[in-house]
């Protein structure tokens, strides 16, 4: 069954505008969504859930080789997913394979059975440098040129998941131009940093921060890390909001009740849309009038505040004419 909105989607891909803020180029976009708001990884070696992801509307298939994959499965998920990509492109929904990181002795091998022109990209797990994403980005080269595909199409999503690689965000995301967006990984990253995972997630605070304003400065996408209590969907539409308060602009979903609550979450509300258009419409009239500030509803209107309400209404009306609602 295709999913609903894609006839919409695949010929908004020619003509995308990344509304994510200015620096994002639209070129390292082209292929993808509009929105990406939920990214919902399939383990690979499942050819159970990559056939029921074929029914699910994420906006972003995750096949996965890594961490939801035995080591001795490794094999098999590389052939299973290989095998999965036509029909799963054929939804018209992007795919972003997930490899097993540049340090595993397995991502050479993971790229070669799923770089070709059904994919949009890969994510890499525990990139901890600009270097990490040259030599990911000399492989593809590599494959591309062989494969008679077009240079740097195959983006890349790394995910920062180490101490290392939160210290060196910035650089990772402006090391291609191939990166279109990054990851945060909790799980990872309290492993690495020897603490404890708590509920409220204090001790991930920081790595969150850094990772979206890294982001936000290099001009790419921030996706926050899965929540692993997928039963849980009061607390998954809570850690979006915080999530989204930070800058991410979606999340990773690791099972279909999820996708639903993540895309709801990643777009303004209705009162938020409202309240923006009351700040458009009074700014605008203050502005006609040779005001540049103005009081509504005892708050102070100015420029920075009309920007924001700008950003909600644009994020709003890319949504509705994509069919991403
Ligand atoms: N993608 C596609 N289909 C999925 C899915 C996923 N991520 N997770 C569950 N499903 C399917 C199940 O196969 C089942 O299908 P069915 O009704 O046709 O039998 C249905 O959705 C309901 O699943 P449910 O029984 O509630 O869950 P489960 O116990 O089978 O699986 C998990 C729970 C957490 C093991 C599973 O969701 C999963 O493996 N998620 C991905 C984990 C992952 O990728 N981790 C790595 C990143 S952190
Ligand atoms: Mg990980």
């Amino acid at each position: 069954m295709a999913a609903k909105g894609v006839s919409t989607r695949r010929g908004l891909r020619l003509k995308i505008r990344v509304l994510y803020s200015k620096p994002l180029d639209s070129e390292r976009c082209l292929t993808l969504m509009p929105l990406m708001r939920s990214l919902l990884f399939v383990p690979g070696n499942r050819a159970d859930m990559l056939g029921k992801a074929l029914t699910l509307q994420p906006d972003v298939y995750i096949p996965d080789m890594e961490d939801s994959v035995p080591v001795n499965q490794k094999p098999k998920a590389r052939e299973t997913i290989a095998s999965s990509l036509s029909k799963l492109a054929s939804v018209g929904i992007p795919i972003i394979v997930r490899v097993n990181r540049i340090d595993s002795g397995l991502m050479e091998a993971d790229l070669a059975a799923v770089v070709n022109s059904h994919i949009n990209g890969v994510s890499v797990g525990k990139t901890g440098s600009g270097k990490d994403i040259r030599d990911i980005g000399d492989v593809l080269h590599t494959l591309e040129r062989e494969r008679g595909m077009l240079s740097e199409s195959i983006k890349i999503i790394p995910w920062i998941e180490t101490a290392l690689g939160v210290q060196n965000v910035y650089e990772i995301c402006s090391a291609s131009p191939r990166v279109i967006a990054v990851a945060f990984g909790a799980e990872d990253f309290t492993a690495d940093m020897g603490v404890e995972r708590t509920n409220d997630g204090r001790e991930t605070d920081y790595a969150r921060n850094a990772v979206s304003i890294a982001a936000k400065a290099a001009g790419v996408i921030a996706f926050d890390t899965p929540y692993v209590r997928f039963q849980d969907t009061d607390g998954l539409r809570l850690d979006c909001i915080d999530a989204r308060s930070r800058g991410f602009k979606g999340k990773f979903a690791i099972h279909p009740n999820q996708v639903e609550v993540i895309n709801q979450t990643f777009l303004p509300t209705k009162s938020e849309i409202e309240e923006a258009q009351t700040i458009v419409k009074a700014y605008d009239e203050a502005a006609s009038d040779g005001r540049g500030t103005l009081a509504l509803g005892g708050k102070m209107i100015d420029e920075p505040v009309v920007a924001r309400a700008r950003g909600i209404l644009q994020v709003a009306k890319t949504a509705q004419d994509s069919g991403q609602v």
